[in-house]
């Protein structure tokens, strides 16, 4: 099977090089496959198996393009400062002093949750933390996010602790495994106590940037269709959209962990994790704070915008011309029993392995079209929709109790697996799902409930040798 495929894809390629007239638009690529690798996003498909495999452009990437990438990296990592002049504007409050903060190497810097115990008192935690009230109303005096940073002479709003209650669960084949179920609290309010009984938080860890322009490219239809047809009532599962509707205009949520955002929420990024004002979110996020109006704070200017929409394309463009790492050791025989483990478990029924981008590829905040995204045929392991995990397992399961659009508390979008496999090499850690409770790829499989209970018990009640082959399998994407 992995040979027909792989010649499907030599076909499509030599397909889009012939129906190539202008050459400015489509350089010509090497369309030789490494042995042991399997494109994975067609043309922007890279070879790489290093630390660099999620921050490397594709190969398409050159001449203006190339500029406009590398400013783009740059404003992406550049450290921001709480100073007025080009490249400030952070805080007063923040998450993150740069989006490389909180994704390093474009993908999920390793969270403080397991080393410090939360946000931790020194250094800086890389997590996104939503605060609501338990009837879904933001805090006045705080917003959406816990900005848990603050630049000099500034109180941070708060400060996460997380403890972990520990269970040990065993397979039937006696191995045994454990789970940590999570529970956090806010200390060091900067103003008025939230009571615990009145606070809705929930925790987040950065997602991989792996194919976001694949992502930003993908037919609406077809994840629309995937959302109809995609029931299967012998396994439970039943995938649905989350819509977002913002100025009138009505789109499929993508991105984010419950496809919160139909963008790459580069200006809200700017805004709400780093205080950075931009042209769509020129409030300061700590507007209305009291400490706003306090001394401290009067030398600095709030008037002007702090990053330019020219800016803010470039860093989109960058996130979205990244290559997508091939897979890897495609013929290891552990790798292909794992593979088909997959399949068994039922995980493609939601980690959907292939889809298409639309003909002409994803459009930039500024209306520029990155054409070599379109027509192609990508591994993404994801469908892109909202499923219900279930609130069960140690009595909390992964619902949050935290509502984004349509999508309730224990309701999350499919997590793509393409570069999962790297994430280790990348970022030095294994912690998964959305708040990094899993520590490892078996306690990530064993939290599924919900509409993935009947997954992971087929997982659950396989041999050690097959669960073993499937990790190994999830190591190779
Ligand atoms: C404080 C840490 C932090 C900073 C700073 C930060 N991010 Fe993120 N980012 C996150 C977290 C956490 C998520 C997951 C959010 C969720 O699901 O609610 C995320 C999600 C994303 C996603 C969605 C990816 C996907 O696969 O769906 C994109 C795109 C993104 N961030 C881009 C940016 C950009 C661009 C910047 C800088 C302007 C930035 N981020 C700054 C933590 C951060
Ligand atoms: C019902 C749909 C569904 C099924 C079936 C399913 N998953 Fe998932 N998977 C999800 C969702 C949704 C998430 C995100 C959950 C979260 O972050 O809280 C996820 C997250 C993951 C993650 C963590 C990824 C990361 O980067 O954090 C891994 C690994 C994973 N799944 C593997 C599997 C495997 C292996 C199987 C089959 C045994 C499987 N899944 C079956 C929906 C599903």
């Amino acid at each position: 099977m992995k040979h027909s495929l792989l010649c499907l894809y030599a076909a499509l390629f030599s397909l889009t090089l012939c129906g190539c007239s202008d050459d400015t638009e489509m350089d010509i690529l090497d369309v030789s496959v490494p042995d042991g690798y399997a494109l994975s996003a067609g043309t922007s498909t890279i070879f790489l198996n290093s630390s660099k495999a999620f921050d490397t452009p594709a190969d398409w990437v050159s001449g203006a393009f190339a500029t406009r990438f590398n400013r783009g990296d740059r404003l992406y990592d550049d450290v921001r400062t709480g100073s007025n002049s080009y490249g400030g504007g952070l805080g007063p409050v923040y998450a993150g002093y740069s989006c490389g903060s909180c994704h390093r190497n474009a993908g999920r810097t390793k969270p403080t949750l397991w080393s410090e115990g939360g946000s931790g008192s020194t250094g800086f935690s890389s997590m996104l933390v939503y605060i609501t009230r338990k009837n879904g109303a933001f805090f006045q005096d705080y917003g959406r996010v816990l900005h848990d940073q603050a630049i000099y002479g500034v109180q941070p709003e708060g400060k996460l602790s997380v403890t972990y209650t520990y269970e040990t669960f065993s397979f039937p084949d006696g191995d045994t495994y454990e789970l940590c179920a999570p529970s956090y609290a806010i200390t060091e309010w900067y103003a008025d106590s939230i009571k615990p009984e009145d606070l809705f938080c929930s925790v987040r860890i950065p997602l991989r940037h792996v194919g976001l322009g694949q992502m930003m490219s993908l037919d609406p239809h077809e994840i629309e269709q995937l959302a109809a047809r995609s029931n299967y009532p012998e396994y439970g599962i039943s995938g649905r959209c989350n819509y977002i509707s913002e100025r009138g205009v009505t789109s499929l949520g993508l991105s984010g962990n419950k496809a919160q955002h139909a963008d790459l929420t580069v200006e809200l990024g700017f805004s709400s994790d780093m205080g950075v004002t931009n042209s769509r979110y020129p409030e300061e996020i700590c507007e209305g704070q009291l400490q706003m109006s306090q001394g401290s704070m009067m030398g600095l200017a709030y008037d002007r915008l702090d990053v330019s929409t020219g800016d803010m394309e470039d860093v989109d463009l960058y996130m979205q011309s990244l290559g997508v790492p091939a897979r890897r050791n495609i013929d290891d025989p552990k790798v292909m029993q794992g593979e088909e483990n997959f399949y068994r478990a039922k995980c493609h029924l939601c980690h959907t392995p292939t889809l298409h981008t639309r003909p002409r590829g994803s459009v930039l905040l500024n209306n520029t079209q990155l054409s070599w995204l379109g027509s192609q045929t990508i591994h993404p392991y994801s469908d892109f929709l909202l499923h219900d995990m279930g609130s069960e397992i140690m009595g909390v399961g992964l619902n949050d109790n935290y509502v984004s659009g349509l999508a309730r508390g224990n309701e999350w979008r499919t997590t793509p697996l393409w570069g999962v496999g790297l994430q280790e090499k990348v970022n030095g850690h294994t912690y998964f799902l959305h708040d990094g409770r899993a520590r490892n790829f078996v306690e990530a499989i064993m939290w599924h409930g919900g509409e993935g209970e009947a997954s992971k018990n087929i997982f659950k009640n396989m041999s050690r040798d097959d669960r073993d082959a499937l990790i190994a399998f999830l190591n190779s994407l």
